[in-house]
């Protein structure tokens, strides 16, 4: 989706404490995999939930594009009728998937096992992102990707296998995205499509696909990782999805709250699934008073009530394995590591330099302006923490949401007001942020 030249900057100042109940937006991995599988489907899939984020409403376009009957019955609630595996019709148009690198890297997968063509197009971030490391299975796969942007980049045409061969795919990084590309291609494969990776990331993709009726099975590999292998050319049926509140949108209010003194916030449905709460582990080793409370699960998702109190934090070190739990959430994590007394070192952040943005540089950048002493050596960050912030900068946003989210919060405690030059990628993920923080006593104008 395009955004306007026009930029929407905000200031965050002091504010009192961050009190009530919030139900962040639902998750977005979970949302984009809802669609897709509904549009793989046959039958009737039911969504409620959904996030109505930029990204995701790029991945619903897609999907009607792609064949499948994407429909809104009314706020988060969705309808899809799917085109059924290896069914997608060749696209009029090209596929725009704006600021997300998931939306496109999962629809790449799933065109790819079907035998049409399509063009791939998105943001000037995405267009930055790298796209190699998702065609490389698909081409073994017997798809084909030609893109005239150096570097293997968006935008790009890609054609489907006619006959998708299955595939042993080891992922050369970490990575959910690359893992569920491979698997949404190797539906249509004949045989056993088998992925392995060295150290386990989010398995949404391997849930679904069970509770859609695929035969998946997983092991684990060596001390972190973990082999998927899926039975190709299952039959896979419409299903109900009901998405939790996304653990990465609510990283933001709790670490507000943890930092503003005397909050007490309860953030309700979020999503806890283990590959995605490195943040939470990491700040309770700091000292964060977080309680989960009435645990429960849908789909083979956990969820609880998250309850937070303003807590006084410690620095502590951050170990690279971690780091496939927490990966969208190292920019909110340095900003409490601002806040706490000592050193917070964070190992093993390669992949941070390929997000929305160069997110290990950004980091950096938005505490140096803010006053805080940070230094990055190699892959590690490290944050000096004062106990306070002293603010007063202006962050640049790079067309980053996360950027943006994790700024403001910062704002919220700092000896001087936090400004960040454009609000508008929030939308990307956390429609309706300013105003629900605000709800909560941010001062956020
Ligand atoms: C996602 C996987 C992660 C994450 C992204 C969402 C997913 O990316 O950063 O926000 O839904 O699969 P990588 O797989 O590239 O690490």
């Amino acid at each position: 989706m395009a955004h306007s030249e026009h930029k929407t900057p905000l200031e965050a100042r002091k504010s009192q404490a961050l009190t009530g109940h919030m139900r962040v937006p639902g998750d977005k991995s979970i949302s984009h995999r809802a669609l897709i599988l509904g549009a793989l489907s046959v039958g009737e899939t039911r969504i409620a939930g959904l996030l109505e984020g930029e990204d995701v409403l790029n991945t619903a376009k897609s999907m009607r594009a792609l064949g499948a009957k994407v429909e809104r019955e009314g706020e988060g609630s969705w309808s899809v009728h799917g085109t059924g595996v290896g069914g997608f019709a060749e696209p009029a148009a090209p596929l725009d998937f704006g600021n997300s690198g998931t939306g496109c890297r999962l629809v790449m997968g799933a065109v790819a096992g079907c035998p049409i063509t399509a063009i791939f197009d998105g943001d000037a971030s995405l267009r930055s992102r790298p796209m190699k490391r998702v065609l490389d299975p698909l081409e073994l796969m017997g798809a084909k990707a030609v893109s005239s942007a150096e570097g293997v980049r968006l935008p790009l045409t890609l054609a489907g296998a006619r006959n998708p061969l299955p595939i042993v795919y080891r992922t050369p990084v970490p990575s959910a995205q690359i893992k569920s590309a491979v698997l949404l291609a190797g539906l249509s494969a004949p045989g056993t499509t088998t992925v392995i990776e060295a150290e386990a990331s989010r398995d949404h993709t391997e849930l679904m696909l069970r509770h859609f009726g695929a035969d998946v099975r997983v092991t684990a590999e060596g001390a972190h990782g973990r082999k998927i292998e899926l039975k190709g050319q299952p039959e896979l049926s419409g299903a109900k999805v009901v998405v939790p509140a996304d653990p990465s949108s609510a990283a933001f209010p709790l670490v507000g709250a943890l930092i503003v003194p005397g909050s007490d916030l309860v953030l309700t449905d979020v999503m806890t699934n283990p590959l995605r709460t490195g943040l939470i582990a990491t700040l309770r080793e700091m000292g964060a008073r977080i309680d989960e409370v009435n645990a429960r699960g849908d789909a083979g998702e956990p969820m609880a009530d998250l309850r937070v109190r303003g807590s006084k934090l410690r620095g502590v070190e951050v170990p690279p394995e971690r780091a496939p739990s927490m990966i969208d959430e190292y920019l909110i994590l340095a900003v409490a590591a601002a806040y706490a007394e000592g050193t917070t070192v964070m190992r093993g952040l390669q992949e941070l330099r390929v997000k929305e943005s160069d997110r290990l540089a950004a980091t950096a950048d938005m505490l140096r302006v803010n006053g805080v002493t940070v230094e990055i050596s190699g892959d590690d960050l490290i944050v000096e923490g004062r106990g306070h912030v002293p603010g007063g900068g202006l962050v640049a946003t790079h067309m980053d949401h996360r950027i943006a989210m994790s700024a403001l919060m910062m704002g919220l405690a700092a000896d001087s007001a936090v400004k960040v030059d454009d609000t508008a990628f929030i939308a990307t993920s956390f429609p309706g942020f300013t105003e629900m923080m605000r709800g909560l006593g941010a001062e956020l104008a």
